[in-house]
């Protein structure tokens, strides 16, 4: 069997959920969940997100950890092995895993700026739109963020990131609560919980649709072979199913968390729900500044934020870099440097899209479909999200709900029959038909067709 060279070992069965975990909580959850509920309506776009989230998240999940279980190998090798003609859908994860990281690391590296200024000044006092637009010192912080996420995949995820995730994991879930808390306390809160819990369905149209669908694919890391590689490193004895179910579980409690810590604060400080990617760095340092010890909160924080982003970041790395390992016959340490040269390569002008480069489109207006004029970081945003993971999740449906089958899937789960699997007539509907017809029509109404 080929050995799954490369993408690190964990070290327990608690590791891989950590390590799972840790890939689906990330910027997705602090940053952008956040910032998509505010642009699309608030409650509604909850609403619509755990909807979703049941019907074709946990499906995707249990799919995707089945596959990487089942073969032990990387998304293209797994596609290959069960099907040579699938592979191309596993190559269009890796390509998606350089699209994601080039925007990513741009905003690890906001994050990054924020932490040590809490410490230089105080977060509150950072102009962000004048940092983000800046043309150099956003690249410097990017790169920064670059060379932690190549160090530990160079050296091997097994010890530090394990055991890492074990402490900050946990304190993330604490501090967020913390801050959670002390937003829904601040006077003139209330409007704020009002926006984000009590949906106003009348606001629901197909682009926040599309915008719940492919946030879920982007928070719970799927639709790209991420869970494929990580389902990968697990034995035969592990429980699929309660995976399937659990790292969604967290992912959302941290997302919905994120929220609570946000809008209260938005509304209290009298701000614009919909002030898009700037939102968490715009708000919560006021938040921090309203609290005792706001600058050492601020500081832990931003801290904590980078730590999930980089948990995820590593992921996205490894993707990549187990590709060149496996498909290209490159060494570790030479597959990793090409993956972080290229990300690397790519972050520059979705860095500088935000000011120089602002007027370059790379992908144009077309009214008919809802598609606003985007530069780079808007366009590679746009292109995994709403496009590619979701396509991505509509063809491992269909891959597994009919050419693998969900027979040999469930037998799989089951450990051929030897445990339970109470859902599993319930989850072969699911993957063969609602999932992928669903997808079908989201990106058909989200697109304007319907
Ligand atoms: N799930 C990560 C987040 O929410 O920040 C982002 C991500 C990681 C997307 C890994 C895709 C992936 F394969």
């Amino acid at each position: 069997m080929k050995e799954t060279v490369g993408r690190g070992r964990w070290a327990s069965k608690a590791g891989f959920v950590l390590a799972a975990a840790g890939s689906a909580v990330g910027l997705g959850n602090l940053w952008k969940f956040p910032y998509m509920a505010g642009e699309n309506g608030g409650a509604v776009f909850v609403l619509v997100y755990l909807l979703i989230l049941v019907l074709i998240g946990m499906t995707v999940m249990l799919a995707e950890l089945t596959v990487g279980r089942h073969t032990q190998l990387d998304a293209l090798g797994a596609y290959k092995k069960l099907s040579a003609k699938w592979a191309w859908v596993g190559g269009m994860g890796v390509l998606c895993a350089f699209l994601i990281m080039a925007f990513y690391t741009v905003v690890g590296g906001w994050a990054i700026k924020y932490f040590i200024g809490s410490f230089a000044s105080a977060a509150a006092n950072i102009d962000f739109v004048g940092f983000i637009t800046a043309p150099v010192e956003p690249i410097i912080y990017t790169l920064i963020f670059c060379l932690l996420t190549w160090v530990i995949v160079f050296y091997g995820i097994g010890g530090g990131i394990e055991k890492a995730s074990k402490i900050m994991m946990p304190l993330l879930f604490i501090f967020i609560i913390i801050i959670a808390i002390r937003s829904c306390t601040l006077p003139g809160a209330g409007a704020g919980l009002d926006y984000y819990l009590n949906p106003d369905l009348s606001k629901i149209n197909g682009g926040v649709i599309l915008a719940a669908m492919g946030q879920v694919f982007f928070s719970l890391s799927l639709g790209m072979g991420c869970m494929i590689t990580y389902g990968s490193y697990l034995d035969r004895n592990s429980s699929l199913t309660q995976s399937a179910w659990m790292i969604p579980a967290l992912d959302t409690g941290v997302a919905f968390l994120a929220g609570l810590a946000i809008f209260p604060a938005v509304f209290a400080f009298g701000m614009q729900p919909d002030a898009g990617p700037g939102l968490m760095f715009g708000i919560l340092p006021q938040v921090f500044a309203q609290m005792p010890a706001g600058t050492f909160f601020a500081a832990i924080f931003f801290l904590l934020v980078i730590f999930a982003a980089l948990t995820s970041a590593i992921s996205l790395l490894e993707v990549v870099t187990a590709y060149f390992v496996d498909e290209k016959a490159i060494k570790r340490s030479g597959a990793s440097i090409i993956g972080i040269l290229g990300i690397f390569i790519l972050a520059v002008p979705c860095s500088l899209s935000m000011g120089s480069l602002a007027g370059v489109h790379i992908i144009p207006e077309i009214a008919a479909m809802n598609i606003p004029a985007m530069g780079f970081f808007d366009a590679f945003d746009f292109l995994t999200s709403k496009v590619m993971l979701p396509l991505g999740g509509l063809l491992l449906c269909i891959f597994v709900g009919w050419v693998w089958g969900t027979d040999n899937a469930i037998n799989e789960i089951t450990d051929g029959g030897f445990s339970s699997f109470s859902l599993a007539g319930i989850w072969s509907v699911l993957v063969k038909f609602v999932a992928p017809i669903a997808i079908f029509l989201v990106f058909l109404s989200g697109f304007g067709v319907i």
